[in-house]
């Protein structure tokens, strides 16, 4: 499906991040038929939670697998062959180029692979010390480019760079991007946040937000007022 073409509602994407299996079903109760796309993330993955993505996808909802892959290119591609089998939709990646092609190679017909560009705590400091020279704009840039040469499906991105990938890879590529606050909810540790209509007028195809759900009084009335504010921006 091309972005533009993607139901307002199947642009929320909410992340379970969430102790355990018991208290990330608990959740996807609460929200029922109001949320059709989940995020798998370290957290729960690791506690248990991947035969979780196996029972959601049976149950018709999506699941973007946040494992942020890695590895020599042989590992990476049997490891995005097992997550294909899981029936993921969406798996991310580090943009780097023998990763993103190995993962565009075993990703079969289902799941779509994104690439993390430069993870958003980094600064140019934090490059350099890791030993680039580039700076964090180049090396998204740089990365950008490389993953739509290599076919990777979709990039993410912190919603004040939506618009420059746009411009970068155009808008075949799926954009994703967290960091994402309703007005007047807390940022917790998210320095750089944007409202869900202006993440989408940004550019953003999906929004993943994690606490302003999770852990509001109301997660479905909080996961449908975003869904509205996303319908009213693609107006
Ligand atoms: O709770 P919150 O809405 O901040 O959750 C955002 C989710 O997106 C978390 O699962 C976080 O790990 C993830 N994420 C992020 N920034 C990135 C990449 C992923 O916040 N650059």
């Amino acid at each position: 499906m091309k972005p533009a073409e993607i139901a307002p509602r199947d642009r929320l994407i909410v992340a379970l991040d969430l102790p355990g299996v018991a208290a990330a079903e608990a959740m996807v109760d609460r929200l029922g038929d109001a949320v059709t796309f989940y995020k798998i993330g370290y957290q729960l993955a690791y506690a248990g939670g991947l035969p979780l993505v196996q029972k959601l996808a049976g149950s018709g909802k999506k699941v973007f697998l946040d494992l942020k892959m890695h590895d020599i290119g042989n590992t990476v591609s049997r490891g995005v062959e097992s997550v294909a089998k899981l029936g993921a939709t969406f798996l991310t990646v580090h943009a780097y180029p023998q990763t993103m092609k190995a993962a565009v190679e075993a990703r079969g017909e289902r799941l779509k692979i994104l690439a993390v560009t430069v993870l958003t705590s980094y600064d140019d400091g934090d490059l350099h010390a890791a030993g680039y020279r580039l700076s964090v704009s180049d090396l998204v840039e740089a990365r950008a480019q490389q993953a739509q040469v290599l076919g990777v499906d979709g990039i993410v991105c912190s919603p004040e760079e939506a618009a420059r990938v746009h411009k970068i890879v155009g808008h075949q590529m799926h954009l994703v991007t967290p960091g994402v606050r309703p007005a007047g909810s807390a940022t917790g540790d998210q320095k750089r946040v944007m409202t869900p209509g202006r993440a989408i007028a940004a550019g953003a195809d999906y929004l993943v937000v994690g606490r302003p759900i999770v852990e509001a009084a109301d997660p479905r009335a909080a996961a449908e007022a975003i869904q509205a504010e996303i319908s009213q921006a693609l107006v």
